[in-house]
């Protein structure tokens, strides 16, 4: 019979990695909860009309990418492409708004987006994020930055280029929009069919498509960074001479308008100099919270592909060591099976790490075993032990034995 395959664009994470994996989030977690975010779990999937309002009609991830099915109810349902969206919509269904200002919320969850798979670019994929609800102050967005820094130096990952560039709130950006309709407009015939849906809507969708033809036909036009208003260009010569104070070196780069619409003001990307791979991306989104229906309220967030991290990570790190067994149970025989059965329980209730026989395996067989696992101390319990009460406890790196009383706490006082 065919053996069935994961569905393209998907990765199994097996056992050889995920300890590595286990290693990277909890450095991760840690820089996140330092800077004071907490975790939150939000569902796999979510009413389709939370991402169209949230995300944008008019970005790739909602026309072209979403996994959207109707439920057995008749209600359209998508699995989550990102996860600002369902964080804001948790923080209002759940009265977070009410709680002091700002909240600090954090995620490590896998995302679904119907791409084109290749190097870096899954269907299935994991982001840790970051969403600070509730400041206005550019010294949240400098904080984020900050934050989304340290994730790169904690893991010793280097070459990551910043760039920031702001994109503006809704008020300047029309007489932008103005601009940038005028300078489409008089190519618009030769742009993609997308494009040409964009055009009225969101023309600053244009400058995001990955169409060759598009692409080219973009060189050129005006910048939104050019035509901020006088609240936005302040906010953002704050964040740049505040980064600039911390030592932060950053490029402003006048083409990021990210791909989702929420973003206003600030909006950032750290780069992987080699692949020229995003490995994180996020802004500010001042308008968001209020789309879903909770008063105006400002935020600042976000999010870093784990997929991506991991291959960087191990490309420049020594190898994360593999939790090891700290003490194997080679036993033969019922009443021998019984007592490794007793000391292997008790000892795994004080923390120690235990493997033993369950194969019902020979002497050396489990030597053997205990030898593949890499662990760190054996103990044999025969028949002289169970009649002495005695155990030897064998280094395996040392090879030294020292003899122990055939009970839990002896034999913790030796491996410890
Ligand atoms: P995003 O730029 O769409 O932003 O995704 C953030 C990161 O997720 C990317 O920089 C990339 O590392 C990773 N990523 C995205 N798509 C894929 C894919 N198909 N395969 C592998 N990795 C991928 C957001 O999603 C925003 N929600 C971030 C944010 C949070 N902004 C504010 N708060």
């Amino acid at each position: 019979m065919d053996m069935i395959q994961k569905p393209k664009g998907t990765k199994d994470l097996l056992p050889e990695d995920s300890y590595k994996w286990q290693f990277v989030e909890r450095k991760v977690a840690k820089v996140l909860e330092n800077y004071g975010f907490k975790e939150i779990r939000v569902p796999v999937f979510e009413y389709t009309e939370l991402f169209q309002r949230g995300v944008g009609e008019t970005t790739d991830v909602v026309q072209k990418e979403m996994y959207t099915f109707d439920d057995k109810g008749g209600r359209s349902i998508t699995l989550r492409p990102e996860g600002t969206a369902g964080a804001v919509r948790a923080y209002l269904e759940n009265g977070m708004a009410s709680k002091p200002s700002p909240v600090k919320l954090y995620y490590n969850m896998a995302m679904y987006r119907y791409e084109n798979v290749q190097k870096g670019r899954l269907r299935e994929f994991h982001q840790i994020g970051a969403e600070l609800i509730g400041s206005s102050s550019y010294l949240a967005d400098v904080d984020t930055i900050l934050m989304a820094k340290s994730i790169f130096n904690t893991l010793n990952i280097p070459n990551i280029k910043l760039n920031i560039n702001s994109i503006g709130c809704p008020k300047c950006r029309s007489e932008y929009q103005k601009k940038l309709r005028e300078f489409i407009g008089k190519n618009l015939d030769s742009y993609c069919d997308t494009c040409k849906t964009r055009f009225e809507k969101n023309p600053m969708r244009i400058l995001d498509c990955k169409e060759k033809k598009c692409k080219e036909l973009n060189v050129g036009a005006p910048m939104m960074i050019d035509y901020l208003c006088e609240e936005c260009k302040e906010h953002f010569e704050n964040v740049k001479s505040a980064l600039s104070s911390a030592n932060v070196e950053f490029e402003i780069d006048s083409s990021i308008v990210r791909g989702l619409d929420y973003y206003t003001k600030t909006v950032f990307e750290f780069i992987d100099d080699k692949t020229g791979l995003t490995v994180l991306g996020g802004g500010r989104y001042d308008g968001l919270v209020e789309e879903f229906g909770g008063a105006p309220t400002p935020a600042v967030g976000f999010a870093t592909g784990v997929e991506r991290v991991m291959e960087l990570f191990e490309a420049t790190n020594e190898q994360v060591q593999e939790n090891v067994p700290d003490l194997y149970i080679v036993s033969c025989g019922d009443k021998e099976n019984i007592k490794a059965i007793e000391i292997a329980k008790n000892l795994r209730k004080a923390g120690v790490y235990v493997e033993k026989d369950i194969m019902e395996r020979s002497f050396k067989a489990q030597f053997k075993y205990a030898d593949k696992l890499n662990c760190k101390n054996v103990i044999v319990i025969g028949e002289d032990e169970l009649t002495s009460g005695k155990v030897k406890v064998k280094n395996m790196a040392t090879g030294e034995e020292v003899e122990a009383e055939l009970a839990p706490e002896a034999i913790i006082n030796i491996i410890k």
